[in-house]
């Protein structure tokens, strides 16, 4: 708790995010980290390996920009800085760790960047309670010039956590089936905008829950609320060995990587 604490104290948030409740958020994912943290490595080495992978075969070594960097946890940092002549670390919260290695390397800053740009739309109507028109995703806007290299970083799944839930929190009566379209809009505007954000697109994210007991699966859930991804390279991320969410059961997610994002659309159209 007083770990938690003092790690909220030397976070940089903004007021947005913070009111959503994302600032929290990112303090519970490192406290589960530091619980989890040997069933996580497996899944945060591959993620690495992955993005390090993709990086080396961009032809490009201008900006590289990481969009979800939160922890750095499954950033291979000293990597991308020796590569790129500019790493920017983008995301609404950086932890100590991030604003960290951005002194400790000089061609590395960080960006406070909502990848939804709703944030703000989505607090207006969370404070006048009112039920609608929601706002219609719309891809984002980064500042400077186009990226070499992008990566989305298990990211994907969250973005529609806080908005949702605070919308379905303090809307007056909210319409579950708008909701349900929001989310999913989300997902599809971030997979639109990372076909065209930059010269070379790497995205990681995970995209199914499956809730494992000792008969077998218990539950599967859509994290991508029906939005589908590219082909990649799929492996599993146990995020909750028991009994950390439950006593009876594992939580895994199904985690696919996909190194070239333009290249892996092109394939399937
Ligand atoms: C599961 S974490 C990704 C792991 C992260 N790379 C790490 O090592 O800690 C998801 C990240 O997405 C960020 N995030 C959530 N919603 C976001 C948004 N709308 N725009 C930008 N970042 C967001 C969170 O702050 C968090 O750092």
């Amino acid at each position: 708790m007083l770990r938690d604490f003092l790690d909220s104290l030397v976070m940089s948030c903004g007021a947005a995010a913070r009111r959503l409740g994302l600032m929290s958020s990112s303090v519970l994912l490192a406290a589960r980290h530091r619980r989890c943290r040997a069933a996580w490595e497996p899944h945060l080495a591959r993620t690495r390996e992955l993005v390090a992978r993709a990086a080396a075969d961009c032809p490009g070594r201008g900006l590289a920009v990481v969009v979800g960097s939160g922890h750095l946890l499954d950033v291979p940092l000293d990597e991308l800085a020796a590569r790129f002549r500019q790493v920017v670390l983008a995301d609404v919260v950086h932890p100590w760790s991030a604003r960290r290695a951005a002194r400790r390397l000089p061609n590395v800053s960080l960006l406070e960047f909502d990848v939804t740009g709703l944030h703000p739309a989505v607090l207006r109507l969370c404070r006048d309670r009112v039920r609608a028109p929601l706002p219609a995703p719309a891809p984002p806007v980064l500042p400077g010039p186009r990226p070499d290299f992008l990566v989305s970083l298990n990211l994907l799944s969250q973005i529609t956590i806080r908005p949702v839930s605070a919308l379905r929190e303090h809307l007056a009566d909210p319409d579950e089936e708008a909701l349900k379209a929001l989310a999913r809009g989300l997902v599809e505007a971030h997979l639109a905008w990372l076909s065209v954000a930059a010269e070379r697109v790497c995205l990681v994210s995970d995209y199914l829950r499956v809730v494992r007991g000792n008969a077998g699966e218990l539950a599967r859930i859509d994290l991508l609320h029906g939005a589908a991804l590219p082909p990649g390279e799929d492996w599993e991320w146990l995020l909750a060995p028991r009994p950390e969410a439950r006593a009876d059961a594992d939580i895994l997610h199904l985690v696919r990587g996909v190194p070239n994002y333009s290249a892996a659309v092109t394939h399937i159209e």
